[in-house]
């Protein structure tokens, strides 16, 4: 039965990307465990603006699991405590009266703050553009049958194009690599006929991407996939080695 609680909330508060950090408490008091953890944050930020300061500085949009804007470390979990969930979808009724809460941005040299709660997320796009376009014919369109697909393969696609880019495989591994995010995207393209045309040209360039902007390796602790809130599996990583590995070979 949800109850209101009061509790003690630490926030990192960080004026620009080059300013020094740290953490700002405040006591919340009487919070109905029904609302979400983005709306008790709009409920502090409704009082700091009432008190004339400067409002904590997040990202949203969805609100419901889709667009992957909401990435926090809660409690020391990128998304919080929930499994299999993002940020938004993180309810106050998972936490207890009296405990202390604490809220930072990802931490990664990857996506630099650039404000309290808000991170630079662009060098995913960066990667994602690296990968190009599918080759398609452009012609009259082609019959929903025309291009059989297995199942299985269908289904590995699939699941890789759940990724919804958060960052969170980032801010979870101790080496800050984007090898599952990467992998992910590789695959989603990759298994299908469709994205067979590009296929090591897109794996070379994207993992060429990724190095660049400085996103470290991969060490199998596989934080990355226990953290995912769409459970995305390390075995798009295996497949993405397999793939820029044999590229690179026919180079
Ligand atoms: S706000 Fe879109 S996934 Fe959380």
């Amino acid at each position: 039965m949800d109850k209101n609680i009061s509790f003690t909330l630490k926030v990192w508060r960080q004026k620009g990307p080059k300013a020094k950090g740290s953490f700002e408490t405040f006591q919340m008091k009487d919070i109905h465990q029904s609302i979400s953890l983005l709306e008790m944050l709009d409920i502090l930020n409704e009082r700091i603006i009432n008190e004339g300061k400067e409002p904590i500085v997040f990202d949203h949009d969805c609100r419901e699991g889709i667009c992957g804007m909401c990435s926090l470390y809660v409690n020391g979990h990128p998304h919080g405590p929930g499994v299999r969930a993002t940020t938004c979808q993180i309810y106050m009724r998972r936490f207890n009266d009296g405990e202390t809460i604490t809220i930072e941005p990802w931490r990664s040299a990857g996506f630099p703050v650039i404000r309290d709660l808000m991170v630079d997320r662009s060098s995913y796009d960066k990667i994602i553009q690296a990968g190009g376009y599918v080759s398609v014919n452009t012609g009259a369109p082609q019959d929903a049958n025309a291009i059989l697909i297995p199942k299985d393969i269908a289904e590995k696609s699939m699941d890789a194009a759940s990724c919804i880019g958060c960052g969170s495989c980032v801010a979870a591994c101790k080496n800050g690599s984007a090898m599952l995010f990467v992998s992910a995207k590789i695959s989603q393209l990759n298994l299908l006929p469709q994205g067979k045309v590009e296929a090591a040209r897109r794996a070379k360039a994207m993992v060429s991407k990724m190095d660049e902007l400085g996103f470290g390796n991969c060490t199998n602790t596989r934080a990355c996939e226990a953290e995912c809130p769409k459970g995305i599996s390390i075995s798009n990583i295996a497949r993405m080695n397999r793939e820029f590995i044999s590229a690179k070979l026919k180079d």
